[in-house]
């Protein structure tokens, strides 16, 4: 080994303990800051010297490729379901059948349940090489490469681990993750989760393993499919063998040898259930002896010795007594439940999102029915369901308004989505918040013009949008109590100085529908100039790299409302002249698409991609019949071969430099 092969070993040794110590033992021995450190080090040298790349290392985690889809996978043994129990009751019948079969003197092994994504991890030789989803119990999907993303879970087994090793777990996803993960969504316009399972199950259904990379999803082992090269005895046995090898096991398990102690338990449980950082839905119980499961065995589909005791929902029963609709600032209409106010899990819930449309109708939920509302976690409540039993005949249909609530103006709806909006950019419910995202950082960047102060001068009437932000003099400013001459003078100057802002700063500002600010960059080196941008045809939208007809549909309905366009026109006039992008470098590669795939000599791939798109080019993940140009790097793949296939023409990195000049 040289030198470098043996700094390799000694940071992947490192990284790996300290995962173990943070996850698995629960006792972090180095810093987020030292962590990092040595992850970058390890993933400069992998990069550097790719024969010495290993499938195992921890730097694997960041995610590969996006995948075209999910592979099919069959699972060894089929994974079951358990059994629900409600009531100590219940309880009681389900430990006497156990005590029948197999007499009283046994224990059992009591964890919570967590609320996520059944997975089954199979490792072989101490190596993981599948992750799959449930599915229907005989066949999930193989989720392997998302999987591999997962902090929490090992890529290799430690210690003295069997030959074939297939583990069962949960993935979740913490309450704070779930919650700031729809924050950004409800920004970018994206449909919400409903709770933090889907997230999960959404994050893990990711075909781009560096999105799942981003998800924070955490996983917590609870059982065994096939096993070889082993011999356990018991369920803690298991919990111990599973820490040894690295796996993650909940800390809050235990051994629980009467009824009693399992109600104690359970009880005990419930009362954590809001202080932990993520979804559990009851307790799971499982007959501690293999050999005792194993006289017990199965009912159907679940095993006879393992049951789900579920905590008490936190549901309620309620009447729907109105729908409102609220405008949001890209102008999607959202219907909101207005309920008889009821006390669900210790909270008066009084209304419910109803998310859009389609969630009306797969509900069919009609004013006045009686129906279930649900909240999961600190989530905003849910409707689950309609009692339909309940109904009298005298129920109304939910109509969706066809003008906008609040400025009246026609609200549009196309086939491809749920949502209804209103697309009317002075409307005065969505003035507010988009012009927050006018000021804001990303966009204009007027530095001191915060929210409230948005909603102050609005409040005032000083603004009306965005092209009287620039009449506001610091006389007007003054008028406001308790606003002196330096800070209006300053606000007014921080305001005027974005009038030469670059144009992605400005179109990204615009607020225009599923434009985000790397779209926004990619429309600015496309047109180079607003005049062009504004008078984009729809051909010439979808040259623009990643804009499809979606993106392009949006854009052009934004560009051509007549509001807007004078809006606009208003902002020109005021001298608001958004400067090109600087990296901007001709049109040599115009109407060109490139695929670049291997590790390049000099340039990463974002670099070598920034340069084609700077010279007017596109670049898209995939060799295709329209792909001109397949920009070939060191251990180039698959891509290679199918570019050779279809005869895409090839170039290295100079050549490519050579081709931009
Ligand atoms: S043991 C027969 N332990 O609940 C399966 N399962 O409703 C034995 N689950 O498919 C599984 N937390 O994915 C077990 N602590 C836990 C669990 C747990 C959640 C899931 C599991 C199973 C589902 C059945």
């Amino acid at each position: 080994m040289n030198s470098i092969q043996l700094r390799i070993e000694k940071l992947k040794s490192q990284i790996n303990e300290a995962n173990y110590r943070y996850y698995v033992l629960d006792s972090p021995t180095l810093s987020d800051a030292e962590y990092d450190l040595l992850f970058k080090e390890l993933l400069k040298l992998e990069t550097k010297h790719p024969e010495l790349r290993d499938p195992a290392s921890p730097t694997q985690k960041v995610g590969g490729p996006p995948l075209e889809k999910f592979t099919k996978y069959r699972h060894r043994e089929p994974m079951l379901s358990l059994q629900n129990i409600y009531s100590e009751e219940e309880l009681v019948d389900f430990y006497d059948r156990w005590a029948s079969v197999i007499g009283n003197n046994f224990s059992v092994m009591g964890e919570p349940k967590f609320d996520g994504l059944a997975i089954e991890l199979v490792y072989e030789e101490g190596i993981l090489t599948v992750a799959s989803t449930r599915g229907d119990g005989e066949t999930g999907e193989n989720v392997t490469e998302n999987v591999k993303t997962i902090r929490s879970v090992p890529l290799k087994l430690r210690g003295d681990y069997p030959k074939l090793l297939e583990v069962r777990g949960e993935i979740i996803i913490f309450k704070k993750d779930f919650e700031e993960l729809n924050k950004e969504r409800a920004k970018q316009d994206e449909p919400l989760f409903a709770n933090p399972r889907n997230a999960a199950a959404g994050s893990i259904r990711q075909l781009d393993p560096k999105i799942a990379a981003q998800r924070h999803l955490d996983l917590f082992c609870h059982s065994l499919g096939k096993i070889e090269g082993a011999n356990l005895k018991t369920q803690v046995e298991l919990g111990e063998l599973f820490s040894h090898w690295g796996l993650r096991t909940h800390a809050l398990k235990k051994e629980l040898r009467t009824q009693k102690e399992i109600q104690r338990f359970f009880v005990e449980v419930e009362g954590l259930r809001d202080s932990l950082p993520y979804e559990i839905d009851g307790i799971v119980l499982k007959v501690n002896e293999l050999k005792n499961q194993r006289e017990l065995g199965f009912v159907a589909r679940s095993p006879r010795w393992a049951v789900a005791y579920k905590f008490k929902a936190q549901e309620g029963i309620t009447v729907l007594k109105d729908v409102h609709f609220q405008v949001g600032r890209t102008g999607v209409i959202t219907p909101v439940a207005v309920l008889e106010p009821v006390w669900v899990g210790g909270v008066e819930v009084k209304s419910a999102t109803l998310h859009n449309e389609d969630q009306i109708k797969a509900l069919g939920l009609k004013i006045h029915d009686t129906v279930v509302v649900k909240r999961a976690g600190d989530v905003i409540p849910n409707i689950q369901s309609v009692i339909t039993e309940k109904r009298t005949g005298k129920e109304k249909t939910i109509h969706f308004p066809k003008q906008c609530p609040s400025c009246k103006d026609a609200i549009i709806t196309s086939e491809d989505e749920v949502a209804h909006r209103c697309i009317n950019v002075a409307c005065p419910a969505r003035l507010a918040e988009t012009l927050k995202h006018f000021a804001s950082k990303r966009a204009m960047n007027i530095e001191g013009l915060g929210d409230k102060w948005i909603e102050i001068l609005l409040e005032k009437q000083l603004i009306h949008h965005f092209s009287s932000l620039y009449d506001l003099t610091p006389e007007l400013l003054q008028t406001l109590e308790r606003q002196g001459e330096r800070s209006a003078q300053k606000l007014v100057d921080a305001i005027q100085k974005t009038k030469n802002n670059a144009l992605d700063r400005f179109i990204f500002g615009l607020g225009i529908r599923f434009v985000g600010e790397r779209t926004a960059e990619l429309l600015a080196i496309h047109f180079r100039t607003l005049d062009k941008f504004l008078n984009a045809t729809e051909e010439e939208l979808l040259n623009v790299e990643e804009v499809g007809e979606k993106v392009a549909k949006a854009i052009l309905q934004f560009i051509s409302d007549k509001k807007n366009r004078n809006e606009i026109n208003r902002l020109i006039e005021k001298g608001i002249t958004p400067k090109p992008l600087k990296s901007y470098g001709g049109t040599t590669l115009q109407g060109k698409t490139f695929v670049i795939t291997g590790t390049l000599p000099t340039l990463s791939r974002d670099e070598a991609a920034d340069l084609i798109r700077t010279h007017g080019g596109k670049v898209t993940g995939s060799i295709s019949k329209n792909t001109d140009y397949l920009v070939v790097g060191e251990e180039a793949g698959s891509k290679l071969t199918k570019a050779r296939e279809l005869g895409v023409k090839e170039l290295s990195e100079a050549q490519l430099k050579a081709l931009v000049g």
